[in-house]
């Protein structure tokens, strides 16, 4: 029987529990597992493979539609991961609009290693064939980007990568694997930083890597195991109880976001807003073709940065803080805090500038965070 996706965050697509039939899965505490004979029990070593592990790596497959997916400490370790699939010499062509961190990640490891990164607009299907070079090997993309909201049309780059014999890579991360599947869409390798929706707490740091194929599912989970970043027993049990409840928290973040981001088009001080679940935004046909929500990440500008600046001091129910996904509603200044490490030249090109903030809208009454905003913005 198809399960759909509410029904998979919480049962999966079977029922899988251990012989206690215990409704939460238990954490497996373990570095160790004792063998009992040659052929062992499929579980030898945590580093390599941990039980709650695995049920969570299940979880995300079916949630992904991959073939398998490695779980790992962190979004930037299941980044890092996608990356030692290349040699030096390789390039890859990237969006340019991507979380700071990735971009740091580019400067202070990928081209020390000899892998080069090219960096454009991905919304452009001409700009990314441009970059293709002999020594291209994938294309990376963020879509909704971050933070400037753009769509890249996930099948057509993967059509365009795999004619030039690229791997496609998408951070799933801002729609999560409830309102986007790039796998579907013929991306070879979907990256989630499950810090975010997939957890949805702000209470554990989580990354995944979910792979089209076996092959590629292979490679990564031996990568996973040789440089040891999966993720511990007990934040693999944190963010599984997380997913269980993914779709409400999507579904109501979702609403919350649509009023949120009418409201703030509405406002004097308020000079641009920047959501893909707006139909004025120029992303909004893509995304609902690709996708079956916008999600809940809007960015906005206000008219001085002044202003900006003074309502990250203002906010109460809403914090100023770092990260998204989670169930509050967080207020983040993407020129010091998420994007501080692109490039000023990159930034000012993107419009990364001090009048823009990004919300990343949680499960509060809508009014409520509406209500908050108005006073902050005053
Ligand atoms: C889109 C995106 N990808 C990856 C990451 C990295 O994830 P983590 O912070 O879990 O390492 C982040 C973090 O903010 C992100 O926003």
């Amino acid at each position: 029987m198809v399960r759909r996706r509410e029904t998979l965050c919480i049962h999966s697509d079977q029922p899988h529990r251990d012989e206690t039939n215990a409704l939460s899965f238990p954490i497996y505490q373990s570095a160790t597992f004792g063998h009992t004979d040659l052929g062992g029990t499929g579980f030898a070593y945590s580093r390599e493979k941990n039980p709650t592990r695995s049920h969570l790596e299940h979880i995300m497959s079916t949630l992904e539609g991959a073939a398998s997916t490695s779980a790992f400490s962190s979004g930037m370790a299941a980044v890092s991961a996608c990356f030692e699939l290349f040699a030096p010499s390789d390039h890859i062509v990237c969006t340019e609009d991507l979380y700071g961190g990735v971009t740091r990640l580019f400067e202070v490891v990928t081209q020390k290693n000899g892998v080069t990164v090219s960096f454009v607009d991905t919304s452009d299907l001409a700009a990314v064939e441009q970059e293709i070079r002999p020594h291209t090997r994938a294309i990376y993309i963020e879509t909704p980007s971050n933070p400037m909201m753009k769509v890249s049309d996930i099948a057509a780059l993967a059509r365009l990568a795999h004619s030039h014999g690229l791997l496609l890579i998408v951070d799933n991360t801002f729609l999560s694997p409830y309102l986007q599947n790039p796998i579907a869409l013929g991306a070879d390798l979907v990256i989630h930083s499950g810090t975010k929706f997939i957890a949805g707490h702000n209470d554990t740091i989580a990354g995944f890597v979910c792979a089209g194929t076996p092959e590629l599912g292979d490679r990564i989970a031996l990568i996973a195991k040789t440089t040891g970043a999966g993720l511990a027993p007990f934040d693999a049990w944190l963010v599984e109880r997380g997913v269980k409840t993914l779709a409400v928290r999507m579904n109501q973040q979702e609403h919350n976001a649509h009023a949120v981001a009418q409201w703030l088009t509405q406002h004097p001080h308020v000079t641009e807003v920047l959501y893909v679940g707006l139909p004025e935004n120029p992303g909004f046909r893509q995304n609902a073709r690709q996708a079956r929500g916008a999600g809940a990440m809007i960015s906005f500008r206000t008219d001085t940065p002044q202003r900006a600046q003074r309502m990250l001091k203002k906010i109460h129910l809403v914090t100023f803080a770092e990260s998204l996904g989670g169930v509050e509603s967080l207020l983040t200044y993407p020129l010091t805090q998420t994007h501080a490490d692109v490039p000023e030249l990159l930034r000012k090109k993107l419009g990364i500038t001090n009048t823009l903030l990004r919300l990343s809208v949680g499960i509060e009454a809508a009014d409520d965070i509406i209500s908050d905003l108005a006073q902050a913005l005053e």
